[in-house]
């Protein structure tokens, strides 16, 4: 069960909203950072995955970089206190304005995902009269063994730039004076539990792809393994924080360095998925023919794993734990939005405690992917951020163009 120090508090504010638990966050924070100091392996936060304010700011200021898909990405993070020489740039559709806007900002290296972005970033940065650091994104085709949608590097898969593509890339980036190669990156999917078989199996094939760069005259500066370190959904209360360690460790071990060579990570999810809980409360019990629905206030325009991946999350009650009462008995339930979808479902036959009207209901493990992915669908409003270290303040709205 989530634990909460302050139900009462926490049951006053105004449903739907994301719980993030500060404490945890910070625990987990002050891991990655130890252990980066420790194996010299560097982190650049995926602000893809969750990009509060505050998150962000506590991770900046622990010294990460970040891994930017967009051009507001990257300003936000600036203005957030990431360093702009600490950004690298990935996406496999920028635009002439969002490289400019880069160029311009002077972040650290574009993550490039093919031969035409090669040409059309050297012309673009030579238009402005600047060099430009740039960072080949490879395909290494390795299967990460998760959901096909979040597998990334596999020949089918749209991203980086596959073994064909070598040759091609090396002669381009060689007729771009203004090019500077910084380096390699790789990332193979998200959701990644097998840690160590999987990449275990990347490093190898990462040591024999940058053989093939550094035999033609290419010196691979900086080796970047993206994300992809997975979570443990169905029970977040036993692994709090996921195996940050045990993925460091194994890169360590396989990744073939040389001391000059720099190398970093990008995790999104394993920063900040268990910290965050979307908070909703029961509006009806309905009773279907061979089904009962807990219909909730939040909505899967504020959480879209569960429609778009099939994605599981654990769903707790917390007014049948924490609320006082004597023990309710057990009861299945589909638990639903609003939203006029079908696939508007959190989950379905889950047993829980007998529910009723008001109940607060917890939906785990959301830091990751949830807040971010929110829209407006049915002209529903974005559910805030309420931090557990600030209970008293209430919901924060984001304010990601607050600065514009
Ligand atoms: C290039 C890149 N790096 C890092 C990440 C972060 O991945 P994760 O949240 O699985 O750690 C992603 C996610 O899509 C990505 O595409």
């Amino acid at each position: 069960m989530l634990q909460i120090e302050d139900f009462g508090a926490l049951s006053k504010i105004e449903t739907p909203f994301y719980y993030y638990d500060i404490d945890l966050f910070r625990r987990t924070a002050d891991l990655a950072a130890s252990l980066s100091r420790e194996t010299g392996i560097e982190i650049h936060y995926s602000v893809k995955a969750n990009s509060d304010r505050r998150l962000i700011e506590m991770l900046s200021s622990r010294g990460f970089g970040a891994d930017c898909v967009s051009g507001d990405e990257i300003v936000f993070a600036v203005d957030c206190g990431f360093r702009p020489e600490s950004i690298m740039f990935a996406g496999v559709g920028k635009t002439d304005k969002e490289i400019f806007q880069a160029l311009q900002m002077g972040i650290g290296s574009f993550n490039v995902e093919s031969l035409e972005e090669i040409a059309i970033i050297g012309d673009l940065a030579g238009r402005l009269g600047r060099r430009v650091s740039i960072t080949l994104r490879i395909n290494p085709n390795i299967d990460p063994h998760t959901h096909h949608y979040i597998t990334t590097g596999l020949y089918e898969d749209k991203f980086g730039i596959s073994d064909v593509g070598f040759d091609g890339a090396v002669t381009l980036l060689r007729q771009f004076p203004n090019i500077d190669f910084y380096g390699l990156q790789f990332h193979i999917g998200s959701q990644i539990m097998d840690v160590e078989e999987v990449f275990r199996l990347e490093c190898e094939r990462v040591n024999e792809i940058v053989r093939i760069f550094e035999a033609n005259g290419l010196t691979v500066r900086n080796i970047d393994l993206g994300g992809g370190l997975g979570v443990d959904y169905d029970e977040p209360d036993l692994h709090p924080i996921p195996e940050l360690e045990k993925w460091l460790r194994t890169i360590d071990r396989h990744l073939v360095r040389r001391p000059d060579q720099k190398l970093h990570v990008e995790p999104g999810r394993a920063m900040v998925a268990q910290c965050g809980t979307l908070m909703t409360r029961v509006l009806y019990v309905k009773k279907g023919e061979n089904r009962r629905f807990l219909i909730v206030d939040a909505g899967m325009n504020d959480l879209i794993r569960p429609a778009l991946y099939g994605a599981y999350h654990k769903i707790e009650n917390l007014s049948a734990h924490y609320g006082g009462g004597p023990a309710r008995e057990s009861r299945v339930y589909d638990v639903v939005g609003p939203v006029c979808e079908s696939a508007d479902t959190f989950g379905t036959q889950r047993l829980m405690e007998k529910s009723v009207r008001g109940d607060l209901i917890a939906i785990r493990s959301t830091g990751a992917y949830g807040q971010v992915m929110a829209s407006h669908y049915n002209m529903r409003p974005l559910a805030p951020a309420v931090y557990s270290d600030r209970l008293s303040e209430g919901p924060r709205r984001k304010d990601y163009y607050s600065q514009q």
